[in-house]
C-alpha cells in the first residue's frame, strides 16, 4: 500500500458520500447492519466507519439503548459522518486508528468494520485491537471486496486509466480495496490475531449509477485514486475522469448503468 491509499481528505469525502456510497457501499451496509441487529449488542465499536453509511444502517436497527461508537483514521470523513447523523447522542464519533484503539479491554458486544481492513498497514494487529476490545464470546463482522475482476466498474475505471497514464498507471483500486480477497489469508490472518470461529460469505450485489459519468466521477474523484492521479498530473483529473466514463459507457450503455459487484462478509468470534 503506498501512503496515499489511505487519505481520504481535501474533496474526497464529499465525492465519495454523494457518488459512492449509494453506486457499492449502501446495500451492503445494509445487510451487515442486519447481520449485527441479530446479535443485539448493547455496546458497538465500529472502525474505519468513513461517512458513517454503516453507522447510519446500525442506528436504524439497533434499539435506542444500544450505544454505537463510530471512529476512523480521517477525521474529515467523520466530520461529513456527523452532518449527515440526525438524533442526538445515537453515536458517539471519535478519530482512532484501528491498529491502536483507545478503548480498554473487552469493552464491546460487537465490533464491525465495512471495507476499511484492506487499509490496514498491518491487519493482524488490527484484528488483535479488535479481539482485545471484544468481550469474550462477542462478534467481529467486516466485509472486504472480491477481486477486482468480480467487480465491473471498478475494473472497467482501472483498464481506463492505464490508457492515460501508459507508462505508470494508477493502480490503487487493484492494489488496495481489491487487494485483500484470498479467503485462506484472511482466516490465517484472524487465526494469527487469535479468533478461532471464522466464517466467510460471498455476497453479491448490482451497483447502479444514472449515468456513467457518475459512477466515474466517484471511483476517480471520491476515493484515494483522486491522490494517484494528481500525483502524477494534477491537471489531468478532469481528463482522466472523462476516459474512464467513456470506457464505462462503452461497456455499460450511456444511460444509467448498471455492474457486477461482489464482496466477502466475514465473522469472527471472539
Ligand atoms: C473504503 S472506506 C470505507 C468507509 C465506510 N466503512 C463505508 O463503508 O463507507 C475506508 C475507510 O478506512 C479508513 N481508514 C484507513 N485506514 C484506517 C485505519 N488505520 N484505522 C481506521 N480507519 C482507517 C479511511 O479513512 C476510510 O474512511
Amino acid at each position: 500500500m503506498v501512503t496515499s491509499d489511505k487519505l481520504f481528505a481535501g474533496s474526497i469525502p464529499e465525492i465519495y458520500d454523494r457518488y459512492l456510497v449509494p453506486l457499492i457501499f449502501e446495500s451492503y451496509a445494509s445487510d451487515l447492519g442486519g447481520r449485527l441487529a441479530k446479535a443485539n449488542p448493547k455496546d458497538v465499536l465500529e472502525t474505519a466507519a468513513g461517512t458513517g453509511v454503516l453507522t447510519r444502517a446500525m442506528a436504524s436497527r439497533l434499539p435506542e439503548s444500544a450505544h454505537i461508537v463510530a471512529t476512523d483514521l480521517n477525521q474529515p470523513m467523520l466530520d461529513h459522518a456527523k452532518m449527515r447523523q440526525s438524533g442526538k447522542g445515537r453515536v458517539e464519533w471519535k478519530q482512532a486508528d484501528a491498529l491502536a484503539l483507545p478503548f480498554k479491554d473487552q469493552s464491546f458486544d460487537a465490533v464491525a468494520c465495512q471495507f476499511g481492513v484492506m487499509f490496514f498497514p498491518d491487519r493482524i494487529k488490527g484484528y488483535k485491537e479488535a479481539r482485545r476490545a471484544l468481550k469474550p464470546g462477542s462478534h467481529f463482522l467486516f466485509s472486504v471486496w472480491d477481486r477486482i475482476s468480480e467487480n465491473d466498474f471498478a475494473d472497467t475505471v482501472t483498464e481506463a486509466l492505464a490508457t492515460v497514464f501508459p507508462d505508470d498507471s494508477p493502480r490503487f483500486l487493484a492494489r488496495t480495496p481489491h487487494g485483500y480477497h484470498d479467503a485462506e489469508q484472511i482466516r490465517a490472518d484472524l487465526g494469527a490475531a487469535g479468533f478461532t470461529k471464522v466464517s466467510i460469505e460471498a455476497v453479491d450485489a448490482r451497483s447502479k449509477a444514472p449515468s456513467p459519468l457518475d459512477a466515474a466521477v466517484a471511483y476517480c474523484q471520491g476515493t484515494p485514486l483522486r491522490n494517484e492521479i494528481e500525483a502524477r498530473n494534477r491537471s489531468r483529473l478532469d481528463e482522466a475522469t472523462t476516459k474512464a466514463a467513456e470506457a464505462l459507457a462503452r461497456r455499460f450503455g450511456n444511460g444509467p448503468v448498471d455492474g457486477r459487484i461482489r464482496a466477502l462478509v466475514i465473522t469472527a468470534i471472539q
